[in-house]
């Protein structure tokens, strides 16, 4: 099993390029399932859930093909099975996405249930809540969802309880081939969901008002594949934005898109941060320490979910204290244990981690959880006295692409250490 380990101290001073982003780059995988012919996709990111994505759509006959570095050639001309095992499904939860196209392809799907993570139970009831809206027939058994369109799929008014973000993508494609219009109300606003409109539309669908609360589909439209560069990733910029904050580093982040990221760069520049930016670039510096600032995560435009645990890293050694509030998932706060190794003092109370800043935390050995927990004890590790060494760090590959070459590319201590 890799492990990472980082010795703490130095300042980061380079450029770093982004990758595409991993959570537009599965529903952009999952839209080729609905229509037959060979899609080119773009500026997709080398990482495990792309691995996972395509072994997935394999599985259903696709024919899939890597001809440049970070460009797949996609072909759904004929789909076999349409059955997504559970060792698929329990490696990556996104593989329900493939549900709303093989109901619009095919007319049915046998899913396994995905089951809960690290962060979470993360149900995907709205999901087929939708589904049914539109005239699928659900059936829960052993562990898998069977779903079927016997009389097709119709338009519908449809309303989320919850903003979700997949749920909105996974009903937005399916509504894709209900006949008629389909109103989805309370939507995730994400920029993630914006591209896949945009892919759809170019496919020939008929999306109005991705990024907003009300989308609007008008199915039935006949789809053909496209070639599409996937967006950039906005949750490794922040990533890497938290790392020059956390170190007084001196980053410029290239082939990123800074209006994706407002909220974030706003926090940061609260903290101290220096921050410049172009139409794909954004600059940092960091301050010498951060200053302490408060945080609650909420569905986009708000602050990011994904972004929770890389800012309690910069806040742990905030000049003061701060209230971290993660209100999406009930359990995303599995970094906080071991950031208390490292010697931060943040204590939990419900929803809220309250964070005193220290002088200093230290390197100790640490266990990654999930995808972004791995990400944020990166980013203490880079300012911990001493050696962090960071374990299961298969987590961290699902997300980010070689992280460690882009830290050593900047002057961080970062190595992969085989083992
Ligand atoms: C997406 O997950 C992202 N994953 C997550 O990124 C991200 O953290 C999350 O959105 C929130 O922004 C992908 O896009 C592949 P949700 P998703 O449905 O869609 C509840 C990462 O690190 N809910 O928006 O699964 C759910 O339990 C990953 O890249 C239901 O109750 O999240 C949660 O509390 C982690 N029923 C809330 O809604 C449902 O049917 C938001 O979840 C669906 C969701």
């Amino acid at each position: 099993m890799d492990k990472i380990v980082i010795t703490g101290g130095n300042s980061l001073e380079g450029e770093i390029p982004i990758a595409g982003a991993k959570n537009a780059a599965l529903p952009a995988f999952a839209a080729t399932l609905l229509c037959p012919g060979e899609f080119r996709l773009s500026s997709v990111p080398d990482l495990v859930d792309i691995n996972t994505t395509v072994s997935l759509l394999k599985e259903f006959g696709a024919v899939i093909s890597k001809s440049l570095p970070n460009v797949y050639t996609v072909n759904t001309e004929k789909l076999s099975d349409v059955v997504a095992s559970y060792d698929l499904v329990r490696t990556m939860r996104a593989s329900v996405l493939v549900l709303g196209p093989l109901l619009a392809r095919s007319g049915k799907a046998k899913i396994s249930l995905p089951g809960g993570c690290a962060i979470g139970e993360r149900p995907i009831n709205l999901h087929l809540k939708g589904f049914e809206a539109l005239g699928a027939k659900i059936k829960l058994e052993h562990g898998y969802v069977n779903a079927e369109t016997p009389d097709g799929l119709h338009g519908a008014k449809i309303v989320f309880d919850i903003v979700t973000v997949t749920g909105t993508a996974n009903v937005m494609m399916a509504a894709t081939a209900a006949k008629g219009e389909t109103v989805l109300e309370n939507c995730a606003r994400e920029p993630e969901l914006v591209f896949l409109a945009k892919m759809l539309n170019k496919m020939g669908a008929d999306i109005k008002g991705a990024g907003t609360h009300r989308i609007i589909i008008n199915g039935g439209s006949e789809l053909k594949p496209v070639d599409i560069g996937i967006m950039p990733d906005r949750v490794e910029a922040g990533t890497f934005l938290a790392a020059a904050a956390i170190t007084g580093g001196h980053l410029k982040l290239t082939g990123c898109a800074p209006r994706d990221m407002e909220v974030v760069t706003e926090k940061l520049k609260e903290t101290g941060c220096e921050i410049s930016e172009g139409d794909d670039w954004v600059e940092i510096k960091g301050p010498k320490r951060p200053l302490p600032v408060d945080i609650e995560t909420a569905p986009h435009p708000g602050f990011p979910t994904d972004m929770q645990a890389q800012l309690m890293a910069v806040m742990s050694i905030a000049d003061g204290p701060s209230v971290i509030t993660e209100t999406i998932f009930e359990n995303r706060y599995m970094h906080v244990a071991e950031m208390r190794r490292m010697g931060a003092d943040i204590t939990l109370k419900d929803k809220n981690a309250f964070v005193r800043g220290k002088i200093s935390i230290y390197g100790a050995s640490v266990m990654a959880t999930d995808l972004r927990a791995s990400a944020s004890l990166v980013v203490a590790g880079l300012v911990a006295d001493g050696i962090t060494e960071l374990r299961r760090v298969y987590h961290l590959d699902r997300g980010y692409q070689r992280i460690e070459e882009k830290l050593q590319k900047v002057g961080a201590d970062i190595k992969r250490v085989s083992g």
